[in-house]
């Protein structure tokens, strides 16, 4: 039985009684799912760790689920984290790992959430889930919407990528493709929600926010309970920094972490509201309008719920926020693939882009250990590379030609 002590309000101390209120009654911020670990003991770090569950519900007494009877699971979570010698060296970064997220069931973060949000959802009696979404999430809630037998109705921007928008589809959302933009979208989608009591997928539900808290287990984890010294993550709305740094708070309340990491928001240099307000020094996050970026899945100008949470979350653990251009972030995307194997969406590589800055600038050191987290796979944004599939002229089977080719391709796709 996992145990929800209360959904609080962070902002002013307000408690909900109903387990479906998402809101503070008083100030109307996000609540927070706080959960009783007090039963918890040293011992049970060995049992967790060696538990045969290969999922992050391995960290179940963690997660504001009540019954594993409930939980909806597609075996997300203990994605590798791989330790890329070759890119690292070529970086100058010695301890440079990825944590590759593009291997979770849908092929994004967002099944972290999704897993725990819609597990809920069923505890709470829903049968209709809903996001609006850059894409990902639009393909992550149908998916475990799927699988709990829910249906879902999932919003994207016109123009969002091909591939996210047939993922959710042919896992049986309702897609609807709105014609406005992000801001104008999630007006209307609030309308909706309200009008049709479905359940909300957004960060703007306290019990998918805890998701991400598995960043923090599962590094501790697999890296055999050390703690990096920093945690780069790509940043939309900031629930991944949010919860990333709940999760090591509770480690560390119970004693089993000795120290933090530092957290680095790497966003796109179009929509950085995060990243300039910690470069600024500002209390709050100005929202921005998002400009036209390769990294279509992190653009949002307004992060409006977990925002304010995820500059304090940065600030607090000494970490700092990094605005990248469209040439940096493929430059990223196209090594991470050649010197580590890994094919990731732009947006995803971003983690990589904002370590390259800061080991440029002397921020990271060469033997601090680095964790980038790779959050999107590039099969969902292939026409992010310059490598179409359309631009192969197919050859004669003939050693001839093969040797013209080989002489025209010159080393073509070597880093
Ligand atoms: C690939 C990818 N990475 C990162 C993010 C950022 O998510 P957040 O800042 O909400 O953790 C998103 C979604 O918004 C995404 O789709």
């Amino acid at each position: 039985m996992g145990r929800i002590a209360a959904l609080r309000c962070p902002q002013c101390g307000w408690e909900a009684v109903t387990d479906d209120t998402f809101a503070c009654g008083a100030c109307g911020a996000v609540l927070e799912a706080h959960m009783d670990l007090g039963h918890l003991t040293r011992s049970d770090v060995r049992v967790i760790r060696t538990s045969a569950d290969k999922s992050l519900w391995r960290w179940f007494d963690f997660f504001p689920v009540k019954n594993r009877g409930s939980v909806v699971s597609l075996g997300e979570g203990y994605t590798p984290l791989t330790r890329c010698r070759r890119l690292g060296a070529h970086l100058g970064m010695e301890r440079l790992y990825v944590k590759n997220d593009t291997l979770l069931p849908s092929g994004s973060l967002k099944d972290r959430s999704n897993s725990v949000g819609i597990s809920r959802a069923v505890e709470l009696g829903f049968d209709t889930a809903a996001v609006p979404s850059t894409g990902n999430a639009a393909a992550s809630v149908a998916a475990y919407a799927a699988a709990a037998g829910m249906r879902s109705v999932v919003m994207v921007p016109a123009g969002t990528d091909a591939a996210k928008v047939t993922q959710a589809r042919a896992c049986g959302a309702t897609v609807l493709m709105v014609d406005a933009d992000l801001d104008g979208m999630g007006a209307f989608y609030r309308a909706a929600v309200k009008e049709f009591g479905w359940y909300d997928c957004l960060s703007t539900n306290p019990y998918r926010n805890e998701g991400k808290k598995s960043y923090a287990f599962e590094l501790f984890d697999q890296l055999d309970e050390h703690v990096p010294h920093w945690i780069i993550h790509p940043t939309a709305g900031g629930a991944g920094l949010v919860a990333t740094w709940k999760g090591y708070q509770e480690l560390h309340g119970l004693g089993w972490a000795h120290r933090f990491p530092r957290l680095v928001a790497a966003q796109s240099a179009a929509a950085a509201p995060i990243a300039a307000a910690l470069e600024s020094g500002s209390a709050t996050v100005e929202p921005v309008t998002a400009g036209a970026t390769v990294a279509e899945s992190i653009q949002v100008g307004n992060p409006h719920a977990l925002g304010l949470r995820a500059l304090r979350a940065v600030r607090a653990s000494g970490g700092t926020g990094v605005a990248l251009s469209d040439e940096e972030i493929l430059a990223a995307q196209g090594l991470l693939a050649r010197m580590a194997g890994i094919f990731a969406e732009p947006a995803a590589a971003t983690s990589l882009a904002a370590a390259i800055r800061l080991r440029g600038e002397g921020v990271i050191g060469a033997d601090d250990l680095v964790v980038c987290n790779v959050t999107g796979h590039g099969l969902k944004q292939v026409a992010s590379v310059d490598m179409s599939a359309d631009a192969v002229e197919p050859i004669r089977p003939d050693l001839d030609v093969l040797k013209e080719r080989l002489k025209a391709t010159g080393n073509e796709g070597q880093p």
